[in-house]
């Protein structure tokens, strides 16, 4: 039997990392959808910078929670036949320690060379001069992460399809199902025969389509899973 399982910012949020669409996603009166697009990034490169030190800074001081843990419980339980996919940028699966995490979004510390399009980690929380420079060519460097109105990284997107439509169990955790073409693959694997199921203590797009419902925070609906699989 195969098992998708796939994240949102729901599932760190008992880690302390703030969700997009919540009440604690704004920062300095900003929403996500105006910062994290390559239109903002080009008028205004230090801004959005700064946003994203923000976040690293918060999500440094973050620590896996039983949520993150139980995946990778899962992980073991399942071996080839599971995958995990996530929107987060924030590493905590890995750092709670998955092994096969396919990143829809990218990583928020992994950064992109605009000018020699280096790709590399560069895990700074400050600096004095803002946007950062590549530590190779000096060029304006950008977060490695996926903004609105950008393209998925391929290879990531072509293994949650493939995933999505061959898997006999698809769990969503913790996104609001409301960003595509993530949100898309629920409905993906409901469509080829999956059974799915929710986990998100609110309604979303995805649970009209759930065949169940754990209406919880991540830490006890995976605890729940965990007995159900
Ligand atoms: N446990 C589980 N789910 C939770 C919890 C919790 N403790 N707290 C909140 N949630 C749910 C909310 O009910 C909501 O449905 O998590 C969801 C968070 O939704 P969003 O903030 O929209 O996050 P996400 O779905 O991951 O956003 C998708 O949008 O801004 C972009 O690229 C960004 O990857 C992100 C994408």
């Amino acid at each position: 039997m195969k098992v998708v399982v796939l994240t949102g910012a729901g599932i760190s949020a008992e880690s302390g990392v703030p969700t997009f669409r919540g009440s604690g996603g704004l920062w300095k009166s900003f929403r996500p959808e105006e910062l994290a697009t390559p239109e903002a990034f080009k008028s205004n490169p230090k801004l959005v910078w700064e946003w994203y030190l923000w976040r690293r800074s918060i999500i440094a001081n973050a620590e896996p929670n039983a949520g993150h843990v139980g995946l990778v419980e899962l992980e073991k339980r399942f071996g080839e036949n599971f995958l995990l996919i996530t929107q987060n940028v924030d590493g905590l699966h890995q750092k709670a320690g998955s092994k096969r995490v396919v990143e829809l979004h990218g990583n928020i510390w992994r950064v992109r060379c605009l000018a020699c399009k280096a790709v590399y980690y560069d895990y700074r929380l400050e600096s004095d001069e803002l946007p950062l420079k590549c530590d190779f060519c000096g060029g304006i460097i950008r977060p490695d992460v996926v903004w609105f109105g950008e393209a998925l990284p391929e290879e990531a997107l072509d293994t949650a399809y493939t995933w999505a439509s061959s898997c006999q169990i698809f769990v969503s955790i913790g996104t609001s199902g409301t960003v595509y073409p993530a949100a898309e693959l629920p409905h993906i694997a409901k469509i080829k025969g999956a059974k799915v199921i929710e986990i998100n203590p609110e309604k979303t797009p995805i649970s009209s389509i759930a065949d169940d419902i754990i209406r919880e925070p991540a830490t006890k609906g995976v605890e729940k899973l965990l007995s159900i699989l």
